[in-house]
């Protein structure tokens, strides 16, 4: 287990003080990343942008809103020919960030499938105030006459919508447990506070596993069928587990009456995932675009993020009705988008605009890296409130684009 100690800034001890000195690290990466005052996400300062903390694939530029806006705006047909009584389809974004995929996916949709505009409205959901009021301020230089609001989990359970919901790069912010093992035993990290001459330091230790943590573990793996720990562990390895997801899908079902919903993330299914070769898990923090497995490092100066499970996603998504439709690599599911058509079509750029074009090109490559951002997953389950579980949902609702074959 990682014994390295940090530095505790004042604002974050004071979170330690009715805990007895120690938090799990759940309770520490959701305080440092969503503390109303100073957390990461909270406190605005987040920069999602080349020169910035992080990428993200809609950071890069358009052309990945303009591939998804394909697949969109076909589950959005759908869902208005399957009801055509219906006045709007929603659209809806966890986790926004920056309102750059939501910028441009309108901006997309409004080009190239017009018809669907008057029929839309816009939901975004996101836990942090200081991003709610980036993502007013970017969404402001919208040209589009469409409704947009802001609304919580609670608000949008109280009115479910009809139609597709997207979380790009949410679910990795979501607060993880971490397990170690040592000497034959699985263990939940915690997070202490110590003082050591007048200077407040964070230093990783040991809590006992509670019962809603075990309860998912052994919920996840029976159903799953996957061995936790696995077999042949050395003392030291850790890895995490997600404990909030049951939470987060349990609200999004809430949120669907019927339609899709599409989480585009870092995943891995568990095998490789809880390999024992995967010796500190996936957690990692990020700032100024340098990453380092240190996530006791500038509390809530720093991104931290994990992998999703794919398993773990899968049984909490079909326990609250969500149907899995399927999943792809980013890579494939924007080739079959028609990203090698968009790389194609950059050779009609004129010299005068050669660097535009290769940059462009630079960031589409970067899309379908299997080294980077092609890695992502695509994941989408569709939600029928209607359909009672014994009728199976028509495949023409099901068929999805980003599934298919590359277009040549
Ligand atoms: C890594 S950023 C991703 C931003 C954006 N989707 C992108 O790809 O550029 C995570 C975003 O999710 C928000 N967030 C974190 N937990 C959330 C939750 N449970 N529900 C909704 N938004 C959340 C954060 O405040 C932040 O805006």
């Amino acid at each position: 287990m990682d014994s390295r100690t940090a530095i505790c800034p004042t604002w974050l001890a004071n979170h330690f003080q009715n805990s007895g000195g120690s938090i799990p690290f759940s309770k520490y990466m959701n305080i440092v990343l969503n503390d109303p005052e100073n957390g990461f996400y909270s406190k605005g300062k987040v920069s999602i942008s080349k020169g910035g903390d992080f990428v993200t694939s809609p950071s890069l530029g358009n052309d990945f809103a303009s591939l998804l806006a394909k697949q969109l705006a076909s589950w959005l047909t759908k869902l208005l020919t399957q009801n055509p009584s219906l006045s709007r389809v929603s659209l809806v974004e966890f986790g926004a960030g920056e309102g750059d995929l939501l910028l441009d996916l309108l901006t997309e949709l409004d080009s190239t499938y017009p018809e669907l505009i008057p029929k839309l409205e816009v939901i975004l959901v996101e836990i942090n105030q200081s991003m709610i009021e980036r993502q007013k301020n970017k969404l402001s230089t919208l040209a589009i006459e469409i409704p947009i609001c802001w609304k919580s989990y609670e608000q949008l359970a109280k009115s479910p919508i009809i139609g597709v919901a997207v979380a790009h790069e949410v679910l990795d912010a979501l607060p993880v447990e971490r397990l170690a093992y040592s000497k034959g035993d699985i263990f939940r990290m915690a997070i202490s506070l110590v003082n050591d001459s007048n200077t407040q330091y964070l230093r990783y230790s040991k809590m006992p596993i509670n019962d809603d943590l075990l309860s998912s573990i052994n919920q996840v793996t029976n159903d799953s069928k996957f061995d936790f720990p696995p077999p042949g562990l050395e003392d030291g390895w850790s890895t995490e587990w997600h404990i909030s997801i049951e939470e987060w899908v349990q609200q999004v079902s809430a949120s669907i009456d019927s339609g899709y919903v599409l989480v585009i993330d870092y995943a891995l299914e568990a095998k490789r995932y809880y390999a024992k070769s995967r010796k500190t898990g996936t957690i990692i923090s990020y700032r100024n675009q340098l990453a380092t497995h240190d996530v006791l490092y500038q509390p809530g100066l720093r991104d931290i993020t994990a992998h999703i499970c794919l398993e773990t996603l899968y049984f909490y998504s079909k326990k609250n009705r969500l149907n899995l439709i399927g999943q792809v690599k980013q890579g494939q599911a924007l080739l079959a988008l028609g990203l090698a058509q968009k790389i194609q079509s950059l050779r009609f750029y004129s010299n005068k605009n050669l660097s535009i074009a290769l940059e462009r090109r630079e960031a589409l490559l970067r899309l379908v890296d299997p080294t980077c951002l092609g890695e992502f997953r695509w994941i989408a389950f569709f939600k029928d409130f209607n359909n009672n579980s014994s009728k199976p949902i028509s495949e023409k609702l099901l068929s999805s684009e980003f599934l298919e074959e590359p277009i040549d």
